[in-house]
């Protein structure tokens, strides 16, 4: 399937609703604390999002039960909220896509609940420069590749391991289409970053193995995954517009 440029006023819609899951980002975050479940967190995301006029993308995506994805510790991702608890020292990853006017929003942030280990701070650290390196490296008529294999300089340098089957995707009037993009790779390989086009960069970087483990989630046939080794998992995701010069960040609070 070709991806189609984004006209002006598609481009209005998606900068609005990426800005809503932004600022649900922020929201959740004032209420995270050790002792919550991540059915609280599910319902803080669910109640924004409909008070902003907007609908959780997740709920009900191929069978997905919940309004963001809760994924905690050696959890990689699609974590599912339920009767989970945060603890003292958790790392969680609240990915959160909107849905508004027919376009779709899709940010995450990896958060640390309380007090957190010094090796729980730099796996965090990583995940968050793994992402930031891949989107500078953005170019109009660039490549996937281009992305995926800053972000691999960064992580591998810095001892950590990037998921290689799981990554970014287009986004724009569907949730998840091409192109795939990848948090490895080679300069110049992969697909075409076209301008007026709209992406995710989300690496997921591990402390140890890049092996992950895939567990079904009833009634969906989305998985959810963890470490193969149970080690930790960190995460962040922006969603990007290409532009005839440059790109732009829209999933900015
Ligand atoms: N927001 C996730 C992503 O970054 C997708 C979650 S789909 C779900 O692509 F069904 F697992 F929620
Ligand atoms: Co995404
Ligand atoms: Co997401």
């Amino acid at each position: 399937m070709a991806v189609v440029p984004l006209s002006k006023d598609e481009i209005l819609k998606m900068k609005k609703v990426c800005r809503l899951a932004a600022d649900t980002l922020v929201y959740v975050e004032k209420y995270l604390k050790p002792g919550m479940t991540t059915a609280e967190i599910d319902k803080l995301v669910y109640d924004y999002t409909l008070t902003n006029g907007a609908v959780p993308a997740t709920l009900g995506y191929h069978g997905f039960p919940a309004s963001c994805c809760t994924s905690i510790n050696e959890v990689v991702c699609h974590g599912v909220p339920g009767a989970d608890i945060l603890k003292d020292g958790d790392i969680i990853n609240v990915d959160v896509t909107s849905k508004l006017d027919g376009f779709f929003g899709d940010t995450s942030k990896t958060f640390m609940i309380g007090n957190v280990s010094d090796a729980a701070k730099d796996v965090v650290e990583v995940a968050l420069l793994g992402m930031e390196k891949g989107i500078e490296a953005i170019r109009p008529n660039g490549y996937t590749g281009d992305i995926g294999f800053e972000t691999q300089k960064l992580v591998t340098r810095r001892g950590y391991t990037t998921v290689k089957d799981i990554g970014g995707h287009g986004i724009g009037r569907v949730f998840h289409t091409e192109p795939f993009v990848p948090s490895w790779g080679k300069k110049g390989k992969g697909q075409k970053l076209i301008p007026f086009t709209c992406f995710t960069v989300e690496p997921m970087i591990n402390e140890g193995t890049d092996d992950i483990l895939e567990y079904d989630i009833p009634g969906s046939s989305h998985k959810w995954y963890a470490t193969a080794d149970k080690k930790l998992s960190a995460q962040f995701e922006h969603t990007i517009l290409v532009t005839d010069t440059g790109y732009e960040i829209l999933t900015l609070a």
